[in-house]
């Protein structure tokens, strides 16, 4: 096989499939996912937006094998889901950054959660760091840092666990706007450099489209996935493409799927 046929041949690679994957609580009360079909191949940025309880959280968690699907079969790197497991990270709205240790030991907890960290492990520590534009504040404690350089650190960490699969439940939702955008196109830099495949929730659809390769729509009662959007924008992208006619067409497109006209 020559390069390119390889690099398109594992560009297609599947990491994440859904056939039918459903979720009920509460005694089978509650709906939170019904059929959702999909499949992700390796290296895609995907967004998961749609309205409060459409069941985005409880798919990322069973991705993360944090919880059990009520149906249908869930598959990542061809082995069904059966509970957590180390190819797969998450991070959540809350940065949850332990007080009382510096950046770098915060950066390094996913690490000792299996061994003692070694040298190498801190050098990759401090370089994630420098990624996230943290350099000189590894030796901070969170409580001298803002919220924004707080989701910093926590996003270091989860790239620490070198995880393949990345899964962010509204990463960034507690900070202010400009904050957000900035730590977006961070976001997506890195995510191309490390080239894992990542799960993204939002609230809001113009985020949703800007990081995304797809976008899933999904809507409520009971939580489903209406309908799956490309995005063709070219990368890199940047902050200007989203007042282009062609990023509005993708935002009406998403607004359609979830009723929101
Ligand atoms: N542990 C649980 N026990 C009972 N019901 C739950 C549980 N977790 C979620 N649900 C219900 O499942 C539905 C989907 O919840 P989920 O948290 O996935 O929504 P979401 O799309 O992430 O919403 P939000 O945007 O508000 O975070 C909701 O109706 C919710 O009440
Ligand atoms: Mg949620």
């Amino acid at each position: 096989m020559t390069n390119t046929a390889k690099d398109k041949a594992d560009a297609a690679e599947v990491v994440v499939s859904g056939k039918g994957v459903g979720k009920t609580f509460a005694g089978g009360s509650v709906v939170a996912l019904e059929g959702a079909n999909f499949d992700i191949e390796r290296g895609k940025f995907i967004s998961l937006v749609g309205p409060s309880g459409c069941g985005k959280s409880t798919l990322l968690r069973l991705v993360a094998g944090l919880i059990d699907r009520s149906s249908g079969e869930l598959k990542v790197h061809g082995t069904s889901v059966k509970g957590p497991r180390q190819d797969i990270s998450m991070m959540f709205q809350k940065a949850t950054l332990l007080e009382w240790r510096t950046a770098i030991e915060n950066v390094l907890l996913p690490t000792e959660v299996h061994r003692k960290p070694t040298r190498d492990d801190r050098t990759r520590a401090l370089e994630l760091l420098g990624m996230v534009g943290l350099k000189d504040f590894a030796f901070s404690y969170p409580a001298q840092l803002s919220g924004g350089m707080q989701q910093r650190v926590a996003l270091a960490r989860l790239l620490q666990t070198g995880a393949d699969i990345l899964l962010l439940d509204e990463p960034f939702g507690a900070l202010d706007e400009f904050t957000r955008e900035h730590l977006n196109v961070e976001l997506m830099r890195i995510q191309a450099d490390v080239g894992a495949t990542t799960l993204f929730v939002t609230h809001n659809i113009s985020e949703a489209i800007f990081l995304a390769d797809e976008v899933f729509v999904m809507t409520s009662r009971p939580g489903r996935i209406a309908k799956v959007v490309d995005v063709n924008l070219p990368r890199p992208r940047t902050l200007k493409m989203q007042v282009e006619a062609e990023f509005n067409h993708l935002v009406e497109e998403v607004r359609e799927a979830l009723g929101a006209f």
